[in-house]
């Protein structure tokens, strides 16, 4: 229940997986109605459990003992360090939650980061254009599972610690 006692933030665990695999899908069809999920829920945890916690890291958001939203982050080839993964429950969203699951990823990576995001999702681009990311790239998600027009946000080092100051150029 929201408001039900502090928000702790926390390595992610195996046994985590099943219910962040159930945040994942309330959070994508709440944010994007309709959106086209092609893994069911125990495909998503199993991938979460493996990929992600393995290859990759995971920090989970609780609440009175029960996970509200999770970041899986990582370095990937291309991009250099990325968050894969940003999803809160749909009743904690709204909380500054994401934003401590961001800082979390940025205290492990650096602030340097960047992500995909689908393009109609506005509330979620909101929140990222007011942790400082931008649009670096756009394209017509042919190649992707959801099959819908997504961005490529990345946010560099300066855009966070020096753009905001008043004295900044
Ligand atoms: C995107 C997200 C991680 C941001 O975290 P947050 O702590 O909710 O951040 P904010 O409070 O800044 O809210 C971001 C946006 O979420 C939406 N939102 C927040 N609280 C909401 C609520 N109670 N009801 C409906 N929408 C809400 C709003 O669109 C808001 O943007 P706005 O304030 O400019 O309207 C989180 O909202 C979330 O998990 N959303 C659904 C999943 C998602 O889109 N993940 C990102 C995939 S790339």
């Amino acid at each position: 229940m929201p408001g039900a006692g502090a928000i702790v933030i926390r390595e992610g665990r195996a046994e985590d997986a099943p219910w962040l695999a159930a945040i994942h899908r309330r959070a994508r069809q709440a944010a994007m109605p309709g959106l086209r999920e092609v893994h069911d829920e125990a495909d998503v945890a199993g991938w979460i459990a493996t990929t992600l916690m393995r290859a990759h890291r995971v920090m989970v958001a609780e609440q009175g003992g029960m996970p509200v939203g999770y970041i899986g982050f990582g370095r990937d080839a291309r991009h250099g360090p990325m968050v894969l993964h940003l999803y809160l429950a749909p009743d904690h969203r709204g909380q500054g939650i994401g934003a401590l699951l961001l800082k979390a990823a940025a205290d492990a990576l650096g602030p340097q980061l960047s992500l995909y995001c689908i393009a109609r999702n506005a509330g979620a681009l909101r929140f990222y254009r007011r942790q400082g990311f931008r649009v670096v790239a756009c394209s017509d998600g042919a190649g992707t599972e959801e099959g819908e027009p997504d961005l490529l946000l990345s946010r560099d080092a300066l855009s966070t610690e020096c753009n905001d100051r008043e004295d900044s150029p």
